[in-house]
């Protein structure tokens, strides 16, 4: 049921602007006129069968999430977000969601069907991912893994790519979405990658190339520069892309300590093969042999090109994507040593014992 926007005047004023902003650039001829709705609360219980356990399909820092049916037999994914009233956390994670996907779409971009405000509560109405999300199925354990064959994780590859490279160099304002990393990569039905959780994005605005932040993301995909000083610009996710494209093709999580000891840290590990010349070591032995080798080796290089520790040398997106397609030639290209978070890594990720 699509509800009359009246029916927000009771939350607080941040999420009826947000809110209200996606109504009147969505009704006004925006590309997600059809889609986007305010939804009321009994309408996503009613989906989620009373936000069930067994309805539940992940959780996260911000809330869980569960799938529903909505009553036209949608599939949808039901991110509940809890704002604490006093700090007002969480409020401003939803207003970035809304902010930035309610009048952007791309195929390589999740979908948000709609929002929903009940006292403390706000839910994002997203189309259902039916594969989960790349964290789960790709470096969710060797048997999950073997599905991921070279054709797949070259198009997921490119397909995240191409969905950043239209947030940094499309878009306007230009999008930094700040939080790539694998649970962020939504896999659907065709193993098409989706980006989601703009919970932390931030928009450049008139042109500007940096902002000034408070320091967000998750440890092992940050760019350290941008951990250490907060100064955050398309670069700083460039980097995480660079992680996310050494995870796909090694299958190896960013952080791992389930491995023997010096292979912690797939960053790390990738820059010891290169210097060894023998980059082809990395590629996921679950694959066998059937990928095709040059190619493989290009997509880590690329990889290693992204997370470079000089911001500038780091590629834009779109010319990632080039690479990755082969249109530039990175056969000879010279790569630096790679940025790296290792003391606060160890610091932090020991005691923690995080895997992504
Ligand atoms: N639209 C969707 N369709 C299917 N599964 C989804 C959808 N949205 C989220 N999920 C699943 O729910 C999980 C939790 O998502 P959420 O974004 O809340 O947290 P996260 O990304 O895992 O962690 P963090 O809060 O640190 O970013 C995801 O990892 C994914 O497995
Ligand atoms: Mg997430």
């Amino acid at each position: 049921m699509k509800l009359p926007f009246r029916c927000l005047s009771c939350c607080s004023a941040i999420s009826s602007e947000a809110a209200a902003s996606a109504m009147v650039r969505t009704g006004n001829g925006g590309q997600n006129h059809e889609a986007f709705q305010v939804f009321s609360y009994n309408e996503l219980r009613n989906a989620t069968q009373g936000f069930s356990s067994s309805n539940k399909i992940g959780e996260g820092s911000f809330g869980s999430v569960y799938k529903g049916r909505l009553r036209d037999g949608t599939v949808v994914g039901v991110k509940v977000l809890s704002v604490e009233l006093e700090s007002m956390r969480g409020e401003r994670e939803f207003a970035s969601e809304l902010a930035a996907l309610s009048t952007i779409k791309h195929q390589n971009l999740v979908t948000l069907r709609g929002c929903c405000i009940d006292g403390a509560r706000r839910y994002l109405v997203y189309e259902y991912m039916e594969n989960n999300s790349l964290a789960r199925i790709l470096l969710g354990g060797e048997q999950n893994r073997m599905k991921f064959n070279w054709e797949i994780r070259r198009e997921i590859a490119l397909g995240i790519a191409r969905g950043l490279a239209y947030l940094h160099e499309e878009v306007k304002p230009r999008i930094v979405h700040r939080d790539i990393k694998a649970s962020n990569v939504l896999i659907d039905h065709n193993f098409m990658p989706k980006i989601s959780d703009f919970g932390l994005s931030k928009l450049l605005r008139d042109n500007g190339s940096h902002i000034s932040t408070r320091v967000a993301g998750t440890l092992g995909y940050l760019a350290p520069e941008y951990a250490v000083s907060g100064h955050l610009t398309r670069k700083s996710d460039v980097y995480s892309f660079g992680v996310l494209i050494l995870e796909i093709i090694s299958g190896r999580p960013v952080v791992s300590f389930n491995l023997e000891q010096g292979e912690h840290y797939l960053v790390q590990k990738a820059w010891e093969v290169y210097e060894d010349r023998n980059l082809g070591r990395l590629v996921d032995p679950t694959l066998e042999m059937n990928y095709p080798e040059e190619e493989a080796v290009r997509f880590l290089k690329v990889g290693l090109l992204c997370v470079q520790e000089n911001v500038r040398l780091r590629p834009s997106m779109s010319t990632a994507t080039k690479m990755l397609n082969n249109e530039i030639d990175i056969q000879d290209a010279e790569i630096s040593q790679p940025g790296l978070l290792s003391n606060f890594m160890d610091i932090k990720l020991g005691q923690q014992n995080m895997s992504s």
